[in-house]
């Protein structure tokens, strides 16, 4: 049995360094608010799993059809020897890809970028299994800080699936589009899925379920600070909250608290103070329109090489290639 490999680009002390100045920051701030890469510790990442076959949640089978009917297309085009995909989770969907890139036999190797452990390994392993002779080589990295491409292995195709980039606010989007920009060379592509604008009841719904997995995943937060820092936060006195901003055209994600309540962040002596509904804001998840996909992209110095949604135009993909300055 051939193992997959795994680099490891998160410092060892990143749980301890990262999410103390992380924490520290974003709860004595106003509005109290968290990054969400916090969030995907191994239960978050089961529970984001559960989350992609909730009946409301739509963005993962609308990108699953996109990728069931244009994977050919995009191994023919871009004729990949690497796979990079950054927040990859359980590369379930990815397989489409893997597939019609062995059709057109040009797939070496296969580079799973997360910052969730157990979501690499269990992702990584069970590719293993089911591509023999694929050179798997997963990184565990945060990629608004690195993004562990690799060196060769050209044409790199690099996919940011699951409309995950839109996790990010506007300026660290900016930040990461040109950033991965500068890593590409001539005849690299970047494959981007972006959820779209639509109905706010179908957005709402998409992130407040019925079933409350959605709330469990977003309170999962508390319990990954109780664990990491000694925290004392009593999940159940926080409401989940999805609302839907017009104006920013994005879904937010909060935690309000239930009454008036002090925490103790113990390893970093911290108290923090909630007022009754009092709200932690945990993610911003953007919502797109082509126009501005495919403006935020040039932006970075890629120019849109192929759009494609759904069939219902609920989600988009976008094929993308790095254009030289002054070139046009
Ligand atoms: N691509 C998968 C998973 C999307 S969920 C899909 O489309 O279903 C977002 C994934 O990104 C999770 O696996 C999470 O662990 C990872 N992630 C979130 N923030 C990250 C960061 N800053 N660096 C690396 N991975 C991150
Ligand atoms: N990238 C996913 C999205 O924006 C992440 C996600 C889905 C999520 N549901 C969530 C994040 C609920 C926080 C809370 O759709």
């Amino acid at each position: 049995m051939t193992g997959y490999r795994l680099t490891r680009l998160l410092p060892p002390d990143h749980l301890h360094h990262a999410l103390r100045a992380d924490v520290r920051d974003g709860l004595t701030g106003e509005p109290k608010r968290l990054p969400p890469k916090w969030f995907y510790d191994a239960r978050g990442s089961e529970l984001f799993e559960e989350i992609t076959r909730l009946p409301e949640y739509y963005p993962t089978r609308a990108e699953r059809e996109i990728l069931t009917t244009r994977a050919a297309d995009i191994a023919t085009t871009t004729r990949a020897r690497t796979l990079v995909e950054l927040g990859s989770g359980s590369s379930e969907k990815t397989r489409l890809l893997l597939d019609a890139l062995r059709a057109a036999g040009t797939l070496e190797r296969y580079v799973p970028v997360d910052v969730s452990e157990s979501a690499l390994e269990s992702a990584a392993t069970s590719l293993t299994a089911d591509y023999p002779g694929l050179d798997v080589a997963a990184v565990l990295s945060d990629f608004t800080q690195s993004l562990g491409l690799p060196d060769g292995g050209g044409p790199r195709l690099v996919v940011f699936l699951g409309g995950t980039l839109g996790n990010l606010l506007p300026a660290e989007r900016a930040a990461f589009l040109t950033g991965l920009r500068a890593q590409l060379l001539p005849g690299d592509w970047l494959l981007l899925g972006t959820d779209l604008v639509k109905d706010p009841a179908v957005l709402v719904a998409a992130y407040d379920d019925a079933a409350g997995v959605t709330a469990a995943f977003n309170r999962n937060l508390l319990s990954v600070l109780n664990r990491e820092l000694n925290a004392d936060f009593e999940p159940e006195q926080f409401d989940h909250v999805a609302l839907w901003d017009a104006e920013h055209e994005w879904i937010e994600m909060r935690l309000r608290s239930r009454r008036a309540q002090t925490v103790k962040i113990a390893d970093l002596g911290l108290p923090v103070h909630f007022e009754a509904g009092e709200e932690l804001h945990t993610e911003v998840s953007a919502k797109f329109r082509r126009e501005r996909v495919e403006r935020e992209l040039f932006a970075a110095g890629l120019r849109l090489a192929d759009w494609w949604t759904d069939d219902e135009g609920r989600f988009g993909l976008s094929l993308s290639r790095p254009f030289e300055d002054g070139s046009d």
